[in-house]
């Protein structure tokens, strides 16, 4: 698509970067506040902020206060929040009824923000990893991890949270036909107009680490995942899984994580042409995080550097624990 360059001295590809504002002229993608979804940790509790000690920065948060951080992420922009609930170990069970109790942790949070908050758009997670007694996604049977009998709960999760009042469903647990299910189901209850963002292309990832320890999840996982998410090694399969996904009623896709794989971001944009994103997850935030704090590198160059890359490779939007602290970065230049 680039023509190439006349030979040298007519081309001197310096000249277009001399100065900051021609530097300006030329950039070919930005980040702006719009890019951006902020995933945040619910707790039970009253005014409780309590930090995650595997990641630097970011806290679990009871109700009062999440509604608090949608405030002021609201204020500053930043489009949505998406919550991950840490349940009290006695709430986990083999049935996980607890995911689609209405009442549970992150649908009191959703009622709590729409009704103090209601522009800020509220995404939930479907998977039954936080109220399993295994820490699995999906139901476990003789070491198994069932599916459809798994699609059926996650449709009872998504459906209490699109009453709770989600603004879009995140189902991030890699069974097949959960997305065709989840849109029959939101249509024939009314629920039309709620978004599925899938969480499509999704790996069996060594970079969720500080995430389980947030949700309280690493504890209790027996095995690992690889049964469900992907294997690193595989490309083509997320364009299959992308395709299956929107053919089933997903409006937006996910990526993740998010920097070891931008080749498939870039893929799935230029494949499909539809809202495309990645989740800068957990122990990618935990690396800058960490490195920063211990003064190895620079850690707000590194963060604005790492999500301008998102953009770069086609993604339209990341998730990202960074989301405050880049809002407020980007509210000053
Ligand atoms: C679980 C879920 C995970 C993340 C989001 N939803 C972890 C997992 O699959 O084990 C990871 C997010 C992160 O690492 O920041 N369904």
């Amino acid at each position: 698509m680039s023509h190439s360059p006349a030979a040298f001295p007519a081309a001197r590809l310096r000249r277009t970067r001399q100065s900051s504002p021609i530097r300006g002229l030329v950039r070919e993608n930005t980040l702006s506040v719009d890019d951006l979804i902020w995933p945040v940790f619910v707790r039970d509790g009253e005014g409780v902020e309590e930090p995650v000690a595997s990641m630097p920065g970011v806290v679990r948060r009871s109700v009062d206060k999440i509604v608090e951080a949608a405030r002021e992420a609201a204020d500053l922009g930043i489009p949505a929040i998406c919550l991950f609930p840490y349940t009290d170990p006695a709430l986990k069970t083999a049935d996980c009824a607890e995911a689609w109790n209405p009442d549970n942790l992150s649908n009191r949070a959703t009622r709590a923000i729409k009704s103090a908050v209601p522009e800020i758009a509220v995404m939930t997670d479907v998977a039954l990893d936080p109220y399993n007694i295994n820490g699995h996604d999906g139901f476990v049977r003789d070491g198994e991890i069932l599916n459809d009998e798994t699609v059926e709960a996650l449709v009872k999760q998504a459906m209490s949270q699109a009453d709770a009042g989600a603004d879009i469903i995140g189902p991030s647990d890699m069974m097949d036909g959960r997305i065709g299910a989840i849109r029959a189901a939101l249509e024939g209850a009314g629920h039309a107009d709620v978004m599925i963002l899938s969480y499509a292309a999704k790996y069996a990832s060594a970079f969720y680490g500080p995430f389980r320890d947030a949700v309280g999840a690493s504890g209790a996982l027996k095995g690992d995942k690889s049964t469900y998410q992907m294997d690193p090694g595989n490309s083509d399969e997320a364009l299959r899984l992308v395709g299956r996904d929107l053919d089933e009623g997903a409006d937006m896709v996910m990526v993740k994580p998010g920097m070891p794989y931008l080749d498939i971001c870039c893929r799935v944009k230029e494949h499909f042409g539809v809202p495309t994103y990645a989740y800068q997850v957990s122990g990618e935030y935990a690396m800058i995080a960490g490195a920063a704090q211990n003064g190895w590198i620079d850690g707000d160059k590194a963060m604005m550097e790492s999500l301008l890359c998102f953009k770069r490779a086609g993604c339209d939007g990341i998730l990202t624990y960074f989301a405050p602290q880049v809002a407020r970065k980007l509210a000053k230049q």
